[in-house]
Formats: C-alpha cells, structure tokens, sequence
C-alpha cells in the first residue's frame, strides 16, 4: 500500500458518512410524503451529535435543494463538517469550463467558499476522464475544492484520472462506489485493491442495500416504489443472510443488521455513506462505527453473501 498524501489524509479517518440523496428527492425516496426537513433536520443533528462529521451531497439530488438544504443546516451549527458534492457530467458538458462553472453553482447552494471533496458523479462518454480531471485542477487552483474524487469509476477509468491529476501533483482522494454486502462487485473487478494500493479512499454508496439490510423488508412486505422491483429477486434469497447478521449482532451487545452491515464495510477499509430519512434511522446508523466485528465474523458474512448475485 503506498502511503496516503497529506492532503487526502482527513478523508482515511472518517468512518462513516452521511448520505444525503434523500433530502429532496421525492422520485426514489418519497421526499415531503414519508418525511419532511423536519425529519431530515433530526437526522442531521442525531449524526453530528453521535460524531458524524462527514457529508455526501450532489448538484443533483433534489435537484439542488439537498445543497440547498445543507447549506442551511450547516449555518446553525457550530461543529465543523466536511462535505463532499459532485458534478454530473450531462451529455453536452463535454468541455473542462463546465466543471467549475457547476462547483461555483454547488457552492452558491451550499453558501461554502470551498467544499473538501469535489467529485465526478459518474464517467460519461461525451467527456474523457483526462477532461474531467483537467476540470477538476482547475477547481483545486482556484481554491473551490480542497480535493478531488470520482464516483461510479471502473479500474481502468480512475487509474486515468489519477495519472492525469498526478501530472498537476494532485492526488485522486476517493471513488464512490455502490459497495454493500449484497453487491460486492468492488472486491472481485480490482477496485477495491486497486484504491488501497494507490491510497485512494473507497466511498461506499447505498452501504444498506437500499434499506435491505435493515432486515424489515421481506418478500411479504417489499419496499416502497422502484426498489419493490429492483429488489423482488434478492428479497427470496436474504433471509439467512439477516439471521447470520442478527446472530453476529448478538455476539457484539445486541448490534442491529444495519450496524453489522456497515461495519463489514469498515472492516472491509471502505467508508460507508448510509442515508437516513430520521432521527431513528440516523442513530442506529451511527452505531455502525466506533467497534469492529472479528476477523472469523467477517469471514462468515463473506461466505454468507459469496454467490447472493
Ligand atoms: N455516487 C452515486 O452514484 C450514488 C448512488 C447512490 C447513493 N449515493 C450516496 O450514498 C448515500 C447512501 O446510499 P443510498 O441512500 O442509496 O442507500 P442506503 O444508505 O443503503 O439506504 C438508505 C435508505 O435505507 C433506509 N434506512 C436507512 N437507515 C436505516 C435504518 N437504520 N433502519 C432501517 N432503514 C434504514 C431508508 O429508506 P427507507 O426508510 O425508505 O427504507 C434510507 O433512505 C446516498 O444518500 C448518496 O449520498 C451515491
């Protein structure tokens, strides 16, 4: 493993995040019909008080009203947080100009001069990644961004990113990838080594499988929405999976399959992201960091979800 940059540093002592897709995003989540700001509000401070200090944001969620939101949030408090937002490259964004022109946007949003982690929401064809990341310099030079990250990035395509930042001395802080223990992609195509060789900070994204983890829903009792369709297929196949995660839980004071869920992640070396649409599911979630599960019990939920997908 080569050694992690001064820079990027920060980022390798979080634990856990906070998501915040959910704040405005009606489409997915049912944003102002299962829950309000109130609710999102809750969760905000839940987080910080149990020692969340890290949050995901992007231009997109809410369609801006997540920043928006945030930006909110983050002048009622005292406490120092570290946001992370992203750039998506929309087909005819196909020039470097683009990418700060949208962090100018996001930092009007979220009333911030800079942000500490400025990421490329996915890779897209109209735009090469050397483009992208000669955007991303320039958001550096201008002091808009303390670092720089890619999300949804295969091997191959973040190994072009990091090269090209490193021609400006820049290194590539992290890629946001879907990791959870029901898809596990990451470990088998070489990213997740490839992060930990080149001290690249592995981001997970939907670390609970959506909600799945939690364990509350069942082939009787789906979720909500696109997920009741997206999941119908894994749901049969999850019920030892949730009693191996209870049973291990007990082994740790009655830990919940949520907490055991993200702290596999940890202990896998990724950061989990997980989003929570109240206090409640803000403080289980927490919970998932400041322990570790052992060696033979991550070993065990290896085994457990090998062949699940
Ligand atoms: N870069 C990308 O392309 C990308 C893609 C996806 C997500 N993300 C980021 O990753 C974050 C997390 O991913 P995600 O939101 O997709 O999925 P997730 O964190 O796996 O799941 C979040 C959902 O699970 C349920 N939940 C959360 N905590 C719970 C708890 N303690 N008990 C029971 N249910 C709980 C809630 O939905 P219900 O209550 O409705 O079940 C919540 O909305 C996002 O907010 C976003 O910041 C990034």
């Amino acid at each position: 493993m080569t050694e992690v940059s001064n820079e990027t540093r920060f980022l390798h002592a979080i634990e856990l995040g906070l998501g915040a897709w959910q704040w405005g995003d009606r489409v997915v989540w049912g944003y102002g019909q299962q829950y309000s700001d109130k609710e999102i509000r809750e969760a905000f401070d839940v987080s910080l008080n149990l020692g969340i200090r890290f949050v995901d944001t992007a231009e997109l969620y809410g369609s801006g009203y997540s920043e928006r939101l945030l930006g909110r949030l983050l002048k009622e408090i005292d406490q120092p947080v570290l946001v992370a937002t992203k750039f998506f490259p929309w087909p005819w964004k196909i020039t470097k100009g683009f990418i700060p022109r949208a962090l100018k946007g996001s930092l009007d949003r979220l009333g911030l001069d800079s942000v500490d982690l400025y990421q490329i929401h996915s890779p897209m064809p109209t735009i090469s990644p050397e483009t992208m990341m000669e955007g991303m310099v320039e958001c550096v030079k201008r002091g808009m961004t303390r670092t720089v990250g890619v999300s949804n990035f295969d091997e191959k395509l973040m190994l072009r990113a990091y090269t090209t930042l490193a021609r400006h001395g820049i290194p590539l802080a992290s890629n946001q990838v879907h990791y959870s223990l029901l898809t596990r992609d990451v470990e088998r195509n070489g990213t997740l080594s490839r992060c930990k060789e080149l001290g690249i900070r592995l981001i997970a994204y939907s670390p609970l499988e959506k909600g799945i983890l939690s364990g509350k829903y069942t082939t009787a009792n789906p979720p909500p929405g696109i997920r009741g369709t997206q999941y119908a297929e894994l749901l049969k196949k999850l019920p030892p999976v949730i009693k191996l995660l209870q049973e291990i839980g007990q082994n740790h004071n009655g830990k919940t399959t949520t907490q055991v869920s993200l702290n596999w992640l940890i202990c896998k070396g990724a950061l989990p992201i997980p989003g929570a649409k109240n206090a409640k599911q803000a403080e289980e979630n927490a919970g998932g960091a400041g322990w570790r599960l052992t060696e033979e019990e991550v070993a065990r939920l290896d085994e457990a979800t090998e062949n699940i997908r």
